[in-house]
């Protein structure tokens, strides 16, 4: 079965919307850094996303709202200076975009400057609607985000599976077709049933990325550490592991300690 349609030198907002026309699956993964966004991007994924995840995995906070846009900015452009043929996605935090349109935009623009990224992403439908059509005015890519929008934790109060209820299963529907409308290049759907999911993907031109919203999106998306097994303690349904690097390195680094204590390391060879 073959998994790339056409070679792309470095991936565009454009080259996102012909894979969606050509089927071609869409692969997204967060990166917060040089070196993982190194491997990352030598790794073939399309859009690597510099997600406000950082907030959890990274600097260890319960959720994404601590996290500020000055650390965003300096997330992303460790990871841009790494991507040579990804597309690179940046979280506008939470607190920089909602408040009115004028301060979206002013962040908007500082990512875009002080990183380098090719685009930024946002939480949110109607309630955003004015600040996203001024980022988008500016000529800066915005890419949604819907269903469980972490940034809203202390609204939803848990993270479990959103519009399951026809209401806002509905309301998420026109979000889309709103952001579609306004000129989005894509949109993250989190945690929604995968009917609604499949549905929303094939009422709009543009792609639909998946994390936890089934197989009949456009693409799928995950943060890196959870793929690679680093976060051991979380263990949500959507999540596929391709590694449990949580042991294989608390593993390394105990021999280290074991080495060091026996004074095994550094041997004649390590030593000048
Ligand atoms: O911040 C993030 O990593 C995200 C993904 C989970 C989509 O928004």
């Amino acid at each position: 079965m073959s998994v790339a349609k056409k070679e792309y030198k470095r991936v565009t907002v454009k080259s996102l919307v012909e894979m969606k026309q050509n089927e071609e699956k869409i692969s997204m993964l967060t990166s917060y850094d040089y070196s993982m966004a190194k491997i990352v991007d030598a790794a073939q994924v399309d859009v690597i996303l510099v997600g406000d995840s950082a907030s959890n995995v990274i600097a260890g906070h319960e959720t994404t709202l601590p996290i500020t846009l000055d650390q965003m900015i300096y997330h992303a452009s460790s990871v841009v200076r790494a991507a040579k043929r990804a597309l690179v996605v940046v979280d506008i935090p939470f607190g920089s975009y909602q408040s009115d349109s004028k301060e979206a935009l002013r962040s908007a623009i500082r990512i875009m400057k002080e990183s380098g990224a090719h685009a930024v992403k946002v939480e949110g439908g109607s309630e955003i609607r004015q600040s996203v059509t001024r980022i988008l005015e500016a000529g800066i890519p915005v890419m949604g985000h819907l269903g469980l929008t972490p940034q809203s934790i202390y609204k939803f109060g848990t993270y479990t599976v959103r519009a399951k209820e026809e209401r806002e299963a509905e309301k998420l529907k026109e979000d889309a077709k709103m952001l579609e409308e306004l000129g989005c290049f894509g949109i993250v759907l989190e945690k929604i049933p995968a009917k609604l999911a499949q549905e929303v993907a094939e009422s709009v031109s543009i792609p639909i990325i998946g994390i936890g919203a089934g197989n009949g999106v456009d693409g799928q998306v995950l943060v890196v550490h959870d793929l690679l097994g680093m976060t051991h303690e979380f263990n949500p349904r959507f999540l596929r592991r391709y590694m449990n690097l949580y042991e294989d390195m608390s593993k390394a680094i105990s021999e280290y300690v074991t080495d060091v204590k026996s004074r095994d390391f550094p041997n004649e060879n390590e030593s000048y």
